[in-house]
């Protein structure tokens, strides 16, 4: 069995539209599938027309109650079973198990039934925490779908880090695809994106992109895959042709990042976002916060963080002072996370002693930007 985690931190990209047409397709193909529903709301569930408020889901399989094959919902479209979702399954986020098994849940269960498969899809929440780790950490191949909007990019670095970690970590390479959703070429601004998509992910992107288009959203309320409710048009043949993509590249070569492709994608990132930057309003209430790297002055420093969606210096000024170099940001009062990235490598600030555990096994450094803060030296 072939696993496929459709993830992006972002929400309404189009990941679970995504995992719905692509294992309806698969299943077309006369693949057997198995889909996931990984996200507490629950919409691969009622994409499919099978959800149920009292349905079992991942948190009994996780915490023993009940076993993954017995809350299999068999045959919902041809070719495809689905394990269905509730609003429970955001416990699983506080799972009570052991921590060095926590991320290994969905892998330690789908064992024993990878042999019925070809294929499993999984729909990630619009998160990286533990329910979205669990799938990475199973994933043969993580299918990114990218919303064409202004917004479309954040914290793709950061998603493309952890999956590099988590690769690098347990000695495997999870191969990423990129799927340009909600596409109206017929915008300028949507014409742009494609391109600077195109341009900074290079072979990590599909070649199908999926249309916008209001028959999906009427395919889900009818609770089928778009195959099923509209089977001649134009997004149809799109997620028909991302199956026959994915049959053909699984298993392929890895399309991990290498340091050298991820220095590349930072500066790619850079670029995107230098109109999008342009657009945003800055808010009165931040405040010039300033960290210093002390003897770093020759290093190539960049930083990101949840302040800036994890994009490398995006909304920051960079100065030398001597021998140090300093970031320089624009904060509102709050608490944030941060990494530096340093000749191209992440990690955490050497001088800063507040850490928190990341869900890739690093860690990231802490900053409290309190209210009429001037300036910080971390
Ligand atoms: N290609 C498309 N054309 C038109 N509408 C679309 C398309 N893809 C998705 N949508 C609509 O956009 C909304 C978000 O899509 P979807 O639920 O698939 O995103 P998501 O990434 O799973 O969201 P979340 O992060 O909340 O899980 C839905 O209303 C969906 O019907
Ligand atoms: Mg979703």
């Amino acid at each position: 069995m072939k696993i496929i985690a459709v993830a992006n931190q972002k929400g309404g990209c189009g990941k679970t539209t995504t995992a719905i047409n692509l294992a309806a397709c698969l299943g077309k193909k006369e693949q057997r599938v198995l889909l996931l529903d990984l996200d507490p709301q629950a919409h691969a569930s009622l994409g499919f027309g099978v959800y149920s408020d009292d349905a079992r889901d991942l948190y009994d399989v996780f915490t023993g109650e009940v076993k993954l094959e017995d809350i299999i919902i068999p045959d919902v479209f041809a070719g495809v079973d689905v394990v269905p979702a509730t609003m429970t399954l955001a416990a699983a986020e506080h799972l009570p198990v052991r921590s060095d098994a926590r991320d290994h849940q969905l892998k330690i269960h789908l064992a024993g039934i990878r042999h019925r498969y070809d294929y499993a899809v999984i729909d990630c929440p619009p998160s990286m925490g533990l329910l979205s780790l669990n799938a990475l950490m199973v994933a043969d191949l993580v299918l990114i779908p990218i919303e064409m909007s202004l917004f479309g990019l954040n914290g793709i670095d950061y998603m493309y880090e952890t999956i590099r970690r988590l690769g690098e970590r347990h000695g495997r390479k999870i191969s990423i695809r990129v799927v340009p959703t909600l596409v109206d070429s017929r915008t300028r601004l949507c014409r742009q994106f494609l391109h600077e998509v195109g341009e900074r992910f290079a072979d990590d992107v599909s070649s199908v992109m999926v249309q916008f288009t209001v028959r999906l959203k009427e395919a889900v309320r009818q609770g089928v895959p778009i195959i099923a409710y509209d089977p001649t048009s134009t997004v149809t043949v799109q997620y028909l042709r991302l199956a026959d993509e994915l049959m053909s590249s699984l298993p392929g070569q890895s399309q991990t990042e290498s340091k050298h492709e991820h220095a590349a994608h930072v500066a790619g990132m850079k670029h995107a976002f230098e109109e999008a930057r342009a657009r945003i309003n800055t808010s009165d209430a931040r405040q010039k916060v300033t960290l210093r790297l002390f003897g770093y002055a020759s290093r190539d420093v960049q930083i990101a963080g949840d302040f800036n969606d994890w994009t490398p210096d995006r909304g920051v000024i960079t100065r030398t002072a001597g021998d140090d170099v300093e970031k320089i940001l624009m904060l509102a009062p709050g608490t944030y996370q941060y990494r530096y990235i340093v000749d191209g490598v992440w990690q955490e600030d050497p001088s800063n002693p507040e850490q928190l555990q990341n869900f890739s096994g690093g860690f990231n450094s802490i900053l409290h930007v309190e209210e009429q803060h001037e300036e910080i030296s971390a």
